[in-house]
């Protein structure tokens, strides 16, 4: 079984698509992690970040041991990602990569921007997750000054606004809603009422 959670940043899909695998017992893919490990890689090597040649070569010859790097998951690289994410090749690249990973039996949960549409078109359930943008600004923010950073409301919010807009008009598998996707408004939630709602969401599916 195969369930694709996408969405925009900070709607909540990272955690979700952990709590959810968990609870059914599969092993979960982050696949923003494959675009965060490109783009480490890129700057580690002094290249930059508009370098076609330089990300789709790092990311042809990405070492999936690497995913695993601390380092991946700092605010920075978040966008140096969204940047290398917009490069067709690159996205070629890393495609198999996810597809074999959802493939394996009994099953996967695997989150990003494009699975439902791109990644697994054939997944099992699908669910966009979203919130306002607002609210996302808000959760980035609190997560962002609990780490001790000096960043203020306003600052976040351009940044997630950006990083929609880039996320959504780019033109190789841009940021959307799969057709047959289940919409998950997170914005008055908390995790755990989002959790019940996905769960509750597939068992509906599962039963169907
Ligand atoms: O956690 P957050 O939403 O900030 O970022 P992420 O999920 O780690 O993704 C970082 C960037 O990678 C996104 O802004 C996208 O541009 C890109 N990405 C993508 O293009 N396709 C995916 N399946 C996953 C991430």
């Amino acid at each position: 079984m195969i369930i694709a959670i996408d969405g925009p940043a900070a709607s909540g899909k990272g955690t979700l698509a952990r709590r959810i695998a968990q609870h059914f017992g599969f092993p979960c893919l982050d696949t923003g992690l494959l675009y965060r490990a490109v783009a480490r890689d890129v700057l580690a090597r002094g290249f930059r970040l508009d370098d076609i040649w330089a990300a789709v070569s790092l990311a042809r010859s990405l070492d999936p041991a690497t995913l695993e790097d601390d380092g991946l998951r700092a605010p920075g690289v978040g966008e140096a990602a969204s940047r290398v994410a917009g490069i067709p090749e690159v996205r070629a690249a890393l495609l198999q990569y996810q597809r074999d990973f959802s493939r394996k039996p009994p099953g996967a949960v695997l989150d990003g921007r494009d699975i439902g549409t791109v990644v697994c078109p054939d997944a099992d359930i699908k669910i966009f997750v979203t919130a306002t943008l607002e609210e996302r600004a808000r959760r980035r923010y609190e997560e962002r000054r609990s780490q001790g950073e000096d960043v203020t409301y306003e600052e976040i919010l351009e940044l997630i606004t950006n990083r929609d807009a880039r996320d959504s008009g780019r033109g190789s598998a841009p940021m959307r809603r799969a057709e047959d996707a289940d919409l998950l408004d997170t914005t008055k939630m908390d995790i755990e009422t989002a959790f019940d709602a996905a769960v509750g969401l597939i068992k509906r599916k599962i039963s169907q």
